[in-house]
């Protein structure tokens, strides 16, 4: 299997603080081609820590991580976050979609920002991912409007707006009733399948981390 991302012994430490603190002690990860991986642990144990560094949106205090054999510490602010627009989606237990804008636009705006397609394929292709995620009668929607699951589902739609190679996901279900987290799951579990990409997620829920194919557990900001 063609590995994506490799974290080799990555350490987060927060050094600024009056008492300083470790928040990822030593990790090694490695996340394949569609694999579909589970992050559990107990609260405060790291596990957003650990996201956000196999993310790219947070740097190690020490280590290494590798994005398709690239050794990405070199890389500046400016060039990881075109590798994160172009390559990643994010998805949080809150959906953070921008309130003024519909479930469209919302889709939307990481294509615009790619500025690799025309308006009018932009807009085709945001329709699809909605309609795939099953809320084609929703588009013209505000957020305000849609329901917690359907925030959700848009947040999905969002972060699968560039094709990503994978998907980050922070307790995607956490604010969720159990019917929409079923379909929060099954949609996760799907588009490894459907899309062909990894997905990583974070998750308090053991059924939920059950379905994935590995669970990597961390406690106290290391894994065990
Ligand atoms: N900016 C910060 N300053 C100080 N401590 C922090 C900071 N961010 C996180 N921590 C601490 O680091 C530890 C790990 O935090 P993290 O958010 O990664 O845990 P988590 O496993 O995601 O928890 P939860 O399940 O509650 O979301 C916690 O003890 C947290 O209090
Ligand atoms: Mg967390």
């Amino acid at each position: 299997m063609q590995m994506l991302l490799r974290a080799e012994n990555i350490t987060k430490r927060l050094e600024d603080e009056a008492i300083p603190v470790t928040l990822v002690k030593n990790a090694n990860v490695e996340i394949n081609a569609g694999e579909y991986v589970a992050i559990k642990g107990p609260s405060g144990s790291g596990k957003s820590s650990l996201l956000y560094l196999l993310g790219l949106l947070d740097r190690p205090s020490a280590g290494k991580i590798f994005y398709n054999d690239q050794d990405i510490s070199a890389l500046s602010s400016n060039k990881l976050a075109k590798l994160r627009l172009e390559q990643m989606g994010f998805v949080f237990q809150f959906h953070f979609l921008l309130p003024e804008f519909t479930a469209l636009e919302n889709v939307m705006i990481p294509m615009r920002k790619l500025e690799k397609l025309s308006d009018s394929d932009i807009k085709k292709q945001a329709k699809e991912r909605l309609t795939e995620l099953g809320l084609e009668d929703h588009v013209h929607k505000l957020p305000s409007q849609l329901s917690g699951g359907q925030r959700q589902r848009v947040a999905i739609a969002r972060a699968l707006a560039n094709n990503p190679k994978l998907i980050l996901a922070d307790e995607p279900t956490g604010n969720l009733d159990t019917q929409s987290s079923e379909t929060v799951q099954d949609i996760l579990q799907n588009l490894v399948k459907t899309h062909g990409c990894s997905v990583v997620v974070v998750t308090h829920d053991t059924e939920f981390a059950q379905r994935c194919d590995r669970i990597i557990t961390i406690v106290d900001g290391e894994i065990v």
